[in-house]
């Protein structure tokens, strides 16, 4: 798609965390695509978000590159600042980053725990209030949660569902807060999508397939075109939700 194709989102400043790879990076070009300005954080891929940044700005459009450790709670509410003072203004936060541990409770490690918690929970709580004092009506904040929130057909799974359950009630709650401000909130529970934290021909892949309507993994682009639906202003009604892309995990 060439920056021209399509403008909804002209004029819009967009943080997308965790952009530097999988759904973030994709998330990121397709939100450029619309015409927005976007900022994408990172923890430690650096040579992956400049490429992100250096194609958007080939495609005509304006990007940068933060590095903000999500479990640093400072790092990610400077993130938010300096997105709003680079590039003007924020309306479009989108909580992607995101840190997967797999491991039966019994063992599961108090480190992993802590990561998890700070990177899936608190950091997204973290920059959705430090975003909402810059956004105007008409702002836009999605998490990407996780199918996991509400199905977890597998063991190991325990900690990572209860963080992406904990982003879902999460966003019932903050509907409320910020409508009145007319901002909306939402949130995507993607399946099996292909990047590295859940390679598509990855040793858990058949397994996750079968549990799916379409056997097909999905793909970043696939849930960077929702985001983009419910960045827009068309999508000002809804908000509170928790939004399956999932194949038909949960058919
Ligand atoms: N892939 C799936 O099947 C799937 C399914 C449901 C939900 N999700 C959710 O979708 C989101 C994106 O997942 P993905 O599959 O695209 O993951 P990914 O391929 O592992 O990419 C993760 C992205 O987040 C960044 N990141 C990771 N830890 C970070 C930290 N501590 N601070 C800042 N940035 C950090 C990474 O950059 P650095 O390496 O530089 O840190 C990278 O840009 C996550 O919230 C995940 O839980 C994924």
């Amino acid at each position: 798609m060439t920056q021209a194709a399509n403008t909804k989102l002209n004029g819009k400043v967009a943080l997308v965390t965790g952009g530097s790879r999988g759904i973030g990076a994709a998330i990121a070009a397709r939100l450029a695509s619309e015409g927005a300005a976007v900022a994408i954080t990172y923890s430690s891929s650096s040579e992956q978000a400049d490429k992100v940044v250096a194609a958007i700005r080939a495609n005509g459009g304006r990007a940068m590159a933060i590095r903000a450790d999500a479990q640093d709670a400072d790092a990610v509410r400077l993130a938010v600042n300096t997105t709003a003072a680079e590039l003007g203004s924020l309306d479009i936060l989108v909580n992607n980053a995101g840190a997967l541990a797999a491991g039966h409770i019994a063992d599961f490690s108090m480190d992993d725990y802590q990561k998890l918690i700070a990177v899936n929970v608190t950091a997204v709580f973290v920059a959705i209030q430090e975003a909402q004092h810059h956004m105007k009506a008409g702002g836009r904040i999605i998490t990407i949660g996780s199918v996991n929130s509400d199905y977890v057909p597998v063991p190991g799974l325990s900690v990572y569902a209860l963080t992406k359950g904990a982003v879902a009630s999460f966003t019932r709650g903050l509907a409320r807060d910020l409508g009145p401000q007319g901002i909306t909130v939402n949130n995507i529970q993607p399946g099996p999508v292909d990047t590295e934290m859940n390679p598509a021909n990855g040793a858990f892949a058949d397994t996750m397939r079968s549990y799916m309507a379409t056997g097909q993994y999905g793909t970043g682009i696939q849930i960077a075109s929702l985001v983009a639906y419910l960045a827009s202003e068309e999508a000002a009604f809804i908000t509170g939700a928790n939004l399956k892309a999932d194949g038909g995990f949960d058919a």
